[in-house]
C-alpha cells in the first residue's frame, strides 16, 4: 500500500486530503507545525509529526519508505503573508526548497506542490492557460511562482515536480476557513442577512475542497517521469463575483445583495482547466452552490456561530501571533 507524506496536512485542504487518502487505504505521515491550529484526526494509518518545513532535516527520517510528498504547508493568502513578509518568504519559498532537498536526499522522486491560480494576477477577460505569463500581485502569489520556478529548475533525474495551480477553494473541512470568499460570503448571509460584493465584475475560478483533494489523489497516481503543471479547477466554475452573491441570495431567503462598485480586488482571471480533465480524467463533482447549501445548513444546525473568530482566518491568526509570538 502507498505511503505519502503531506506537509501542511492539518490545514484546510490538507485535513480533507489526509482523510481521503486514509479512507482509500494509504499510509499518511503529516508534517505540520500547527501554525493555524488545524486538527490531528484520529484515522487509521495516519501519523502526525510536529515539524517545520524550514527545518526539514529534523523530520526527514520520516521520508523513509515514502512514495511521494504532497507539499501544502505555507503561509496561505495575501493578507496573511503581508503580516510578516519575511516569514512568508521563508516558509513559502525557502520551505519549498528545503522540502525538495529532503526529498532528493531520501530518494523520494515525486513532489506534488500546491500552487495557485492567483499567480496569473489581473488578465482582463482573456482566458489563461498554464503557459500564460504570470503577473503575481502579492508576496503570497510571488512566493508560489518562485517556488514553482525552483522546482522546475531541478535536474529531472532527481525529482519529478507535479504542480497544481488551485482555483480559489471553498467548502467544509475539519480545519474550517472563513477567510475564503464563498465560505465567508455565505456565513455573513446566514448570520446577518446580507451579502456585500466589492466590484463584482472581476472573474475568479472556484474549486471545492473535496475536489482539490481528489485532484491531488489523481496526480499521485500519475507515474509519467516528466514534470507536470496543471490548473486545477473547472471551466464551469469560473464566476464573476457578483454571480456568487446572486447565487447566495437565491439559496438563502431574504438576503440583501449589496454591490459596491467602487472597490475592485487585485484578481481578475478566467482560467482554462481542460488539460487536467483530458490528461488525468479530473472532473469536479461539487459546485459553489453545494458549499452555499452546506454552510447554510451547518449554521442553521448551530455550527460556526463564531465564524468571525481568528481561528478561522489565516490573516487574523498571523496578526495575533505577531502580537504574541510563538516559537516555531
Ligand atoms: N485554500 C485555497 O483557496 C488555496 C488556493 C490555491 C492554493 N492553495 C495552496 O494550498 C495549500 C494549502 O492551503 P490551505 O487552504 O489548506 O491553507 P491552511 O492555512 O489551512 O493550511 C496550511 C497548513 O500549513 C501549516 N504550516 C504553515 N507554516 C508551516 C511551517 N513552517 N511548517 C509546517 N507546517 C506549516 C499550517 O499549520 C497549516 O496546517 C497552500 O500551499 C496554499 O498556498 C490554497
Amino acid at each position: 500500500m502507498e505511503k505519502y507524506l503531506i506537509t501542511g496536512g492539518r490545514g484546510y485542504i490538507g485535513s480533507v486530503l489526509t482523510r481521503r487518502l486514509s479512507r482509500s487505504g494509504s499510509h499518511v505521515v503529516v508534517v505540520d507545525n500547527g501554525l493555524v491550529g488545524g486538527p490531528q484526526l484520529d484515522l487509521p494509518r495516519v501519523s502526525y509529526i510536529d515539524g517545520d518545513v524550514r527545518d526539514a532535516g529534523s523530520w526527514e527520517t520520516a521520508l523513509d519508505g515514502v512514495d511521494a510528498v504532497v507539499h501544502l504547508a505555507a503561509i496561505v493568502g495575501d493578507a496573511a503573508c503581508e503580516v510578516d513578509t519575511n516569514t512568508a518568504w521563508e516558509v513559502n519559498y525557502l520551505g519549498t526548497i528545503r522540502v525538495a532537498e529532503a526529498c532528493r536526499r531520501a530518494g523520494v522522486r515525486t513532489l506534488v506542490h500546491a500552487s495557485s491560480c492567483s499567480d496569473y494576477g489581473v488578465t482582463a477577460d482573456a482566458e489563461v492557460d498554464v503557459w500564460s505569463p504570470m503577473a503575481p500581485q502579492s508576496v503570497y502569489a510571488e512566493s508560489k511562482m518562485r517556488s514553482e520556478h525552483h522546482l522546475l529548475s531541478l535536474p529531472r533525474h532527481a525529482l519529478t515536480p507535479r504542480l497544481l495551480r488551485f482555483a480559489a477553494v471553498h467548502g467544509l473541512s475539519p480545519r474550517m476557513r472563513f477567510d475564503l470568499a464563498v465560505n465567508v460570503m455565505t456565513a455573513n448571509a446566514v448570520a446577518h442577512g446580507g451579502v456585500t460584493v466589492h466590484g463584482g465584475t472581476q472573474r475568479h475560478p472556484f474549486l471545492h475542497v473535496e475536489d482539490a483533494a481528489a485532484a491531488v489523489q489523481l496526480i499521485l497516481q500519475d507515474d509519467r517521469a516528466a514534470p507536470s503543471i496543471y490548473n486545477c479547477g473547472s471551466g464551469e466554475e469560473n464566476y464573476r463575483i457578483h454571480t456568487i452573491g446572486e447565487l447566495i441570495a437565491e439559496e438563502i431567503a431574504g438576503v440583501r445583495l449589496d454591490i459596491r462598485k467602487e472597490q475592485q480586488d487585485s484578481f481578475n482571471y478566467r482560467v482554462n482547466f481542460d488539460p487536467i480533465g483530458w490528461e488525468l480524467g479530473f472532473t469536479p463533482s461539487h459546485r459553489v452552490v453545494d458549499t452555499v447549501r452546506d454552510i447554510r445548513d451547518a449554521m442553521r444546525k448551530g455550527r460556526f456561530t463564531d465564524f468571525g473568530s481568528p481561528r478561522y482566518s489565516n490573516h487574523l491568526t498571523a496578526a495575533a501571533q505577531r502580537e504574541a509570538p510563538v516559537s516555531v
